[in-house]
């Protein structure tokens, strides 16, 4: 039997006393923050709320080290409510996948959860199919083994205002709760309650008293056993190159990490996680918007001075000491839009009462039209809505904590292979470079980083960053006999490339192949045909045995991926009945879906089926692992 996982991610908190107070327990699977951020304001508001109740909230892979350990813990929950994002191709988050799985393998334990209540509210993007996927099955997964739902599901839409979806199913929650946790005559007293806008105790230094190093800058992989999120990795940029000719008016650029010394591994699949940095006039803006000297040194604090922790809603663990020029270029999120939270935030902090007004008015229920026009639909970032209110000036405690998310690392496909590259992980990204509505350039944080980055090859003094691997299950088959199917347009040939570069690897080593073809497509062979000489090089040695390219905007009509499927309709049915894997990588919200539909329609007419057959027979596909997607 293998040891059990020893949990360091947190101090376990000791178990409450047998009080006579219910226990309610709230978890979350999070990727970026915010599921665990409205778990936790869910936690904050009821605490205030009901006093015979105990509110603990729980990471889920924390929760429990395996699936008896789950099943063990969950049969003696009574009161629980589930905060969970559906990420990618319908999948849940990484800290919600173990429980996932084993919580969807359970329909056959009957109805074990009947003592327990609960409430899921789901985080997704209503623009994606399996919109809220992960929220929904859960939901369904606890009625099905007889637990009693206080609330429909909520369904987040992050495309809107999911804070706004988070508010309005946390009022269908009261009621219910009141009914629990509150005694006949309590239960009429509605207690008001204002969230604390959260903040960090801040000390500055001289630059002299402040040796403690950024730590995650210098990458510390020799003090870790795992390289994740948590604890990335320092890795030097050894190429850049751009793929795009001069005739293109768009960037995509070619870049390799050097792993070498790092301890990073990773496969032929996977994705790398980049920390990367705002540019520096990103940085000069915030600093005069803040008015504060960039060379300001300071650090944050999640305790008050005398160790004991802040109240209300835990806050993200403190970034290292550093200057405020260092805090805006590696840690804060500026060109996003800001949260509801956060302009409540800066009302707090404006000394012009009118900008407070009309701040709290975009943040109110009043001002929700306004909020979803000026600045959702606007694209208006923060430091564009900082620069409308320039009497807002939060001080550093509170901007870092409720005003400027966390810079969240950025996932790329890894293009290349370790069987070619073991030294090396090499990501292909396109430049992010639109003209909003406001008539801001935006241009994309990590995209423009890379683009901009020296490479090792240029200079000694190369530009570097803190990354880690996130394992897939983008795989080619174990038995590289077995066909594959490749469809991956744009910068959708990212794994591809890794796939490719195996396959010729087994091929020089004398390995038996089976076919293999790939559908490429791009707007114009002059312009974006990005890798062409290689593509070409593995078509001719054998690793791929059709090259299939589609061109968007060279002939009078446009043509895609899809339409060069159809043409080869036959070719794909012959491939799939001897057992083919199929593969999609790039664009979930357009091109996916009409290559799911292609595939489909492929299916239905060379497999002589009615479209509820083919469907079946491409859900197989699915549920078998045949058909497998890296979407975005
Ligand atoms: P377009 O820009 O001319 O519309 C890589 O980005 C390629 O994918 C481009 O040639 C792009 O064409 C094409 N593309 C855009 N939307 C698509 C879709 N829904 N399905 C397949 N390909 C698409």
């Amino acid at each position: 039997e293998p040891p059990k996982l020893i949990m360091t991610k947190s101090v376990e908190e000791p178990e409450e006393i047998d009080d006579g107070r219910t226990k309610v327990t709230i978890f979350f699977g999070t990727q970026t923050g915010t599921a665990e951020g409205f778990a936790k304001a869910l936690a904050d508001e009821a605490k205030a709320r009901y006093e015979k109740a105990v509110f603990k909230v729980t990471d889920l892979d924390d929760y429990a080290a395996d699936d008896e350990e789950y099943e063990e813990k969950l049969k003696k929950e009574t009161l629980a409510f589930f905060f969970l994002a559906t990420y990618g191709d319908g999948e849940p988050t990484d800290n919600a996948a173990r429980f996932y799985k084993w919580f969807a393998e359970g329909k056959e334990r009957g109805d074990w959860l009947k003592n327990l209540s609960y409430g899921v509210f789901g985080l997704g993007n209503r623009q994606y199919e399996h919109f809220n996927k992960i929220a929904k099955v859960v939901d369904d997964l606890c009625v099905e083994q007889g637990a009693k739902r206080l609330v429909p599901v909520g369904l987040g839409d992050d495309d809107q205002c999911i804070e706004d979806d988070f508010a309005a199913w946390r009022e269908n929650v009261w009621p219910e709760l009141d009914k629990l946790l509150r005694d006949g005559d309590e239960a009429s007293v509605a207690t008001p309650y204002t969230a604390a806008i959260l903040e960090y105790r801040v000390v500055f230094h001289d630059r002299s008293d402040s040796p403690v190093l950024d730590d995650r800058a210098n990458g510390h992989a020799n003090g870790h056993a795992v390289i994740d999120a948590q604890h990335p990795c320092r890795s030097n940029i050894a190429v850049r190159k751009e793929l795009h000719t001069p005739a293109s008016d768009r960037s995509c650029t070619h870049l390799e990490f050097d792993i070498s010394c790092t301890g990073i591994k990773y496969e032929t699949g996977d994705h790398v996680g980049v920390y990367c940095e705002n540019l520096s006039e990103t940085v000069e803006e915030a600093e005069r918007l803040l008015n504060l000297l960039p060379e300001t040194y300071f650090s944050i604090h999640t305790d008050k001075e005398d160790g004991t922790p802040l109240g209300g809603s835990s806050l993200p663990p403190p970034f290292p000491p550093c200057t405020l020029r260092t805090a805006l270029t590696k840690y804060a999120d500026l060109l996003g839009s800001p949260k509801k939270s956060a302009l409540l935030a800066l009302a707090a902090y404006a000394s012009d009462p009118s900008e407070a007004d009309q701040l709290r008015h975009l943040a109110s229920p009043g001002g929700k039209d306004e909020y979803a026009q000026w600045v959702v639909a606007n694209q208006r970032s923060l430091l564009e809505v900082m620069a409308e209110f320039p009497s807002a000036k939060p001080p550093l405690g509170v901007f870092f904590a409720a005003v400027a998310p966390r810079l969240q690392p950025r996932f790329y496909s890894i293009s290349s292979s370790p069987r070619m590259a073991p030294s090396r992980i090499h990501v292909t990204c396109a430049l992010v470079y639109d003209k909003t509505p406001t008539g801001r350039i935006h241009k994309g944080v990590c995209s423009t980083w890379m683009k901009n980055s020296i490479p090792s090859e240029d200079s000694y003094d190369c530009s570097w960053a803190p990354i880690f691997v996130r394992t897939s299950n983008f795989r080619l088959p174990s038995d590289p006999k077995v066909p594959v199917i490749m469809i991956g347009p744009g910068t959708g040939l990212a794994p591809f490339r890794g796939f490719l570069q195996e396959r010729l690897a087994l091929k020089e080593e004398g390995t038996e192949l089976g076919p293999a073809v790939f559908f490429f497509g791009c707007r114009n062979r002059q312009m974006d045909y990005i890798y062409e000489d290689e593509l070409n090089h593995f078509a001719k040695s054998g690793a791929l045995s059709e090259l299939i390219v589609a061109f968007s905007r060279e002939g009078p009509t446009k043509q895609y991926v899809q339409h060069k499927m159809a043409e080869k309709a036959s070719d794909i049915w012959s491939m799939l009945s001897e057992g083919a894997y199929v593969y999609v990588c790039g664009d979930a919200k357009g091109m996916a879906r009409d290559v799911h539909r292609t595939l489909h329609t492929i299916v239905q007419e060379q497999g002589s089926m009615d479209s509820s057959k083919a469907e079946s027979f491409v859900k197989n596909l699915q549920m078998s692992g045949r058909y497998l997607r890296d979407v975005w």
